[in-house]
């Protein structure tokens, strides 16, 4: 702060643009803050620098009041959760990681990047609900579930069949990712299956800080799993580890649980492919049935909320250390 005038404008100013201001100084009439606005999403900006200015406007010689703001310095990571082949919980496993994540008071926020088959307006039960544009910029829409989204899915018309070129492809998931995410510090991206437009773009432009790939017992054993790994190992992001979905046949009627593909193999096929085996989704009637009813499993109580839970504390260590 600059000498008695900087703390004679700064008492002029409301409590919490108070703990933001860096600098204030008065010179020739002109009052010029700088406030640090780490955190703070656009619609709060906006409305500190209007309140410092109406504030400080009123401080003995100021004719004229400049506002300066520090650009944000939230340190956000990507984490994409990709598979080799379609129909093997990506989304599923999405959605309910980034709840489980936001229930342990990550600031997490998620990206539905799947342009053929977008599914987190209906997971997270936001169907019809479209975000708005502040300026250039997308604001993700707040689901009921502490967890920030935008999809492609809101993007395009609903049922419309898309015929997005490349370009297309990469700039609508620019929109998506460089959005108003304000202080979240983690997107979780639900990419679609194989090695797309959406993939490359995700390498080349918004390169992630790791790797989440979901597997079902049985691709284990083929090789879907491995080729998802060998592509985010060829453009330099660490794998996070695998996990397995479908896993046992949780029975509705008894509770009890059985192997119709087999069991174990999964942690070991991980253990030999050098990647962490983050933990196991059962298939169970109950995850699907809720999913499709906008009611993610994590969100709730009972084993299939401490599934993802568990896989949501390995992520974060993973984070935590990475
Ligand atoms: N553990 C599970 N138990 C029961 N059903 C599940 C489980 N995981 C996913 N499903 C169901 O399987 C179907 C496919 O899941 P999901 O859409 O998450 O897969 P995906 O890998 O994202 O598919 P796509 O490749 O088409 O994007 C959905 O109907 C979902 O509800
Ligand atoms: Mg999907």
């Amino acid at each position: 702060m600059s000498g008695g005038e900087g703390e004679t404008l700064r008492n002029f100013l409301p409590e919490t643009a108070r703990g933001r201001l860096q600098s204030a100084r008065l010179a020739d009439g002109i009052a010029s803050l700088v406030f640090d606005v780490s955190g703070l999403n656009a619609g709060a900006r906006d409305s500190l620098e209007a309140d410092a200015k109406a504030a400080v406007a009123k401080a003995p010689g100021v004719a004229e009041v400049r506002v300066a703001m520090t650009a944000d310095r939230v340190r956000r990571r990507i984490l994409a959760v990709g598979s080799g082949k379609g129909g093997v919980g990506k989304s599923t496993l999405s959605a309910n990681l980034a709840v489980a994540l936001a229930r342990m008071g990550r600031k997490v926020g998620l990206v539905d990047a799947d342009i053929y088959g977008p599914s987190q307006p209906r997971l997270l039960h936001a169907e019809g609900v479209k975000p708005v544009a502040r300026g250039e910029k997308l604001v993700p829409i707040q689901t009921d579930f502490g967890l920030p989204m935008l999809s492609m899915g809101q993007l395009i018309e609903p049922g419309k069949a898309i015929a997005w070129r490349g370009p297309m492809v990469s700039g609508a998931l620019g929109q998506l990712i460089d959005a108003e995410w304000g202080d979240t510090e983690l997107l979780v991206v639900d990419l679609p299956p194989g090695t797309g437009d959406i993939q490359l773009t995700m390498l080349q432009k918004h390169k992630p800080a790791g790797a989440v790939i979901v597997s079902t017992p049985q691709d284990l054993a083929l090789i879907d799993a491995t080729r998802a790994m060998q592509l985010f190992e060829l453009g330099g992001v660490p794998i996070v580890g695998l996990v397995e979905n479908m896993a046992g046949y949780t029975c509705p009627h008894c509770g009890g649980t059985s192997d119709p593909f087999g069991s174990g193999g999964a942690e070991a096929e991980a253990r030999d492919k050098g990647v962490a085996f983050l933990g196991r989704i059962p298939l169970d009637i109950a995850i699907r049935t809720r999913s499709d009813a906008g009611d993610p499993p994590a969100a709730g109580d009972g084993p299939q909320a401490e599934a993802f839970a568990t896989v949501a504390r390995a992520v974060a260590d993973w984070l935590d250390r990475n």
